[in-house]
Parts: structure tokens; C-alpha cells; sequence
């Protein structure tokens, strides 16, 4: 991997590597995976037009008239769910070995059960990025991270990356959570997403999942159909808010997106309904007044991280691949490792989705 950026200056990441090394926390030059390091970020000069409508036909879809729409199991040496609501650990299946059918089987059961972790999957890891990419398109067009940093010709592999040097916690917060899904601002959403981690704590940096599907299903029936009939307006990574204040330079490949979408989607594959609010996009409730959305969305973004009955945990162990619905579900890294060595680095693979179908088809998402 070079340092140097496209403008021959030597890179953001390679001055960050330098100060980690003086601090004693490298060599980097040993870490195995240092070719995956979060390299290539957007520039002034790489500014991309914005991402295009496209059909997207969901592979569940094609699993639904599958004669046994959990074949793709079949091998599996252990099958236990997390919770009821969400989560199931599958030991002794390989997904790189997946076929075609499979592959739809397997987007049609992470549907249902909102998050799967798939253990024992050092095949999948080791095969690399373009089968990562191959893998990935199978479920729809893959997302390029408006902001994100990612390895020398693998712009569609979204890369996280954290370690003492670079952990940080708002100042003013007492908590690392932060509940989100995915990219919901996009007009297409991510679906179907994978993600792995190559390095990670001994003991924490778990990533913590929160079933929409559940969420909504707790709140009474009254309720749910006044929420059927809101719409919300997310908006992009903000730049100013990226730039921390004017304390640090990014910038975006693409212009920042504003886009209305339901407050309640519905599963186009499984019909089912969920809560699709993301605290981190989700900026005001269609045509309220701001306290009456700030009310509103503070009472559900409290339901959703105070219900542990929704939720499930990621404890990450070796050659571990997790896959979960963005449509139905949110999650949330934990950052609880600060004042240990650890670094905590993973990929992401994040197909895109059908455009949110709301719970009420009369719901009139243009206006
Ligand atoms: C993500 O937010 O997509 C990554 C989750 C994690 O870092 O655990």
C-alpha cells in the first residue's frame, strides 16, 4: 500500500501511522492487514455526481418459491437465536461456498431474523476484496461511502477503523452508543449488509443490534397507525458536523442528500413492518413544528435503546461474519476498549435496497 496520495503528498493515513508508531502502539508494518487500512479518502478534487435510481430486485424474493427456503443451512453443525426478536449464531455453514440459491436463501433468513452471525468464516476473510464485491453485488448495487476511507481499488468496501489514537467520544457524551442504520438517507437505502472484523479487542468493542420489527410491535396498535401516517426527512453526513466544529478538514465524494422517507417501511420480501428512524439522519417529522418532532423522536429513540426485549449482541470472536436487514434493524458499536493497545478494525460490504416502502401505500412520499 502506498502513503503517498494521488496528489504525491504524503497521506492523512500515513502521518496518523507515524504518530502511532512514536507513540509505541506500532509497528503497523507487521499488522497483516495493514493493506486494508482505510486509505483513500475524498479529495476537492474527486467529487462524484450524485447516485442514481435503480431497480432493485431482492433476492429474497427468489428464495420465497424455493421448495426449502433454509437449505442453505442444511450443514450447519450448530443453530441457536440470541433473543426472540433478533439474532441467530450459525456455526459450520461457509458462506464463500454459498451458491447462487443460497445466496437467496441466506438474504431471505437474515430478513426474518433481522441479524445473523455467521462463525468460522476465515475462508470468507481470506478471499479478499473482489470476492468480497462479487459476494456483495449478488444482493444489490454496492454503496461507495459518501466520506468514508477505503484500500487501494476497493472504493465499495466501506472500512472502519479505530484505536487509541483515533477512538473518540463527543466531549460533551457519556455514552459511545450511537443507535443508526446504515446510509438511510439515501434514496435506496442499504439492504442486506455484511461486516467483519479483522482486529478487535480482547474483551469489548461489541456491536449491539435493535429489531425495528419488535419495536414497532410493542407500541400500541392506536399508536402504530398514527406513526403509518408520518413521513421524515433524513439528511446525509453534514459536513460542518464531520469537520468537528472547523477542528479537522474531510470532505464528501458527493453532495450532501436530503430525502423523505416513511417513518414506518414495510419488508418487501417478508411484509413485515418496522420503525425505520435513524438518530444519526433523521432530522425532523414531515410537516411538524421542531418541538413537536423533537418530542416525538426523542420518546422513539428512547423506546429503542431502553427495549432490550428488541435487542441482541455481537461478541466478536475470530473469522466471524455478521449479516443484517438495514431495512429492519439498527445497531451500534460499542467503543468501550479506550486505555487498552487494541485496535478495532473491520470491513463492511453494503448492498443497496428498494427505495422505503411505506406501511400505508397511500402514504404520498413526493409531497
Ligand atoms: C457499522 O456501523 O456499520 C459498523 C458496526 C461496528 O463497527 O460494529
Amino acid at each position: 500500500m502506498s502513503y503517498v496520495s494521488l496528489l504525491g503528498r504524503p497521506s492523512r493515513l500515513f502521518l496518523v501511522n507515524l504518530l502511532r508508531e512514536e507513540r509505541g502502539q506500532g509497528p503497523f508494518e507487521t499488522y497483516p492487514y495493514k493493506h486494508l487500512l482505510p486509505e483513500i479518502f475524498p479529495t476537492a478534487e474527486t467529487h462524484q455526481p450524485a447516485l442514481q435510481d435503480f431497480e432493485h430486485v431482492d433476492p429474497g424474493h427468489r428464495a420465497l418459491k424455493h421448495p426449502n427456503p433454509r437449505a442453505f443451512l442444511a450443514g450447519a453443525t450448530s443453530i441457536s437465536h440470541l433473543t426472540p426478536a433478533i439474532g441467530t449464531e450459525v456455526r459450520g455453514v461457509s458462506l464463500a461456498k454459498l451458491t447462487s440459491d443460497e445466496r437467496d436463501e441466506l438474504a431471505l433468513e437474515v430478513a426474518r431474523r433481522g441479524m445473523m452471525i455467521f462463525r468460522g468464516q476465515q475462508d470468507f476473510i481470506d478471499a479478499g476484496g473482489e470476492f468480497w464485491k462479487e459476494f456483495g453485488s449478488h444482493f444489490g448495487r454496492l454503496h461507495v461511502h459518501p466520506t468514508g476511507g477505503y484500500p487501494e481499488g476497493l472504493p465499495e468496501i466501506h472500512m472502519i477503523y479505530r484505536d487509541q489514537q483515533t477512538i473518540y467520544y463527543e466531549s460533551d457524551k457519556i455514552t459511545s452508543i450511537q443507535w443508526h442504520t446504515d446510509m438511510s438517507h439515501e434514496r435506496q437505502p442499504p439492504g442486506l449488509t455484511f461486516f467483519f472484523l479483522l482486529a478487535y479487542p480482547e474483551t469489548g468493542g461489541d456491536t449491539l443490534f435493535a429489531s425495528g420489527v419488535t419495536a414497532l410491535k410493542k407500541l400500541s396498535p392506536a399508536f402504530v397507525s398514527y406513526l403509518r401516517t408520518l413521513k421524515q426527512v433524513q439528511l446525509g453526513v453534514d459536513i460542518n458536523v464531520l469537520n468537528r466544529g472547523g477542528k479537522r478538514k474531510r470532505y464528501s465524494r458527493r453532495d450532501c442528500v436530503t430525502t423523505v422517507h416513511p417513518l414506518v417501511r414495510r419488508h418487501p420480501v417478508t411484509g413485515e413492518e418496522s420503525l425505520f428512524i435513524n438518530p444519526e439522519c433523521t432530522q425532523s417529522i414531515v410537516g411538524y413544528k421542531k418541538e413537536e418532532s423533537d418530542m416525538l423522536l426523542k420518546f422513539l429513540y428512547n423506546h429503542i435503546a431502553s427495549s432490550m426485549e428488541s435487542q441482541a449482541r455481537v461478541r466478536w470472536e475470530p473469522a466471524t461474519v455478521v449479516a443484517w436487514d438495514n431495512r429492519n434493524c439498527l445497531h451500534s458499536a460499542l467503543f468501550d476498549y479506550a486505555g487498552t493497545p487494541a485496535r478495532r478494525h473491520g470491513a463492511r460490504i453494503t448492498p443497496q435496497a428498494e427505495r422505503p416502502i411505506p406501511a400505508d401505500p397511500t402514504l404520498d412520499l413526493s409531497a
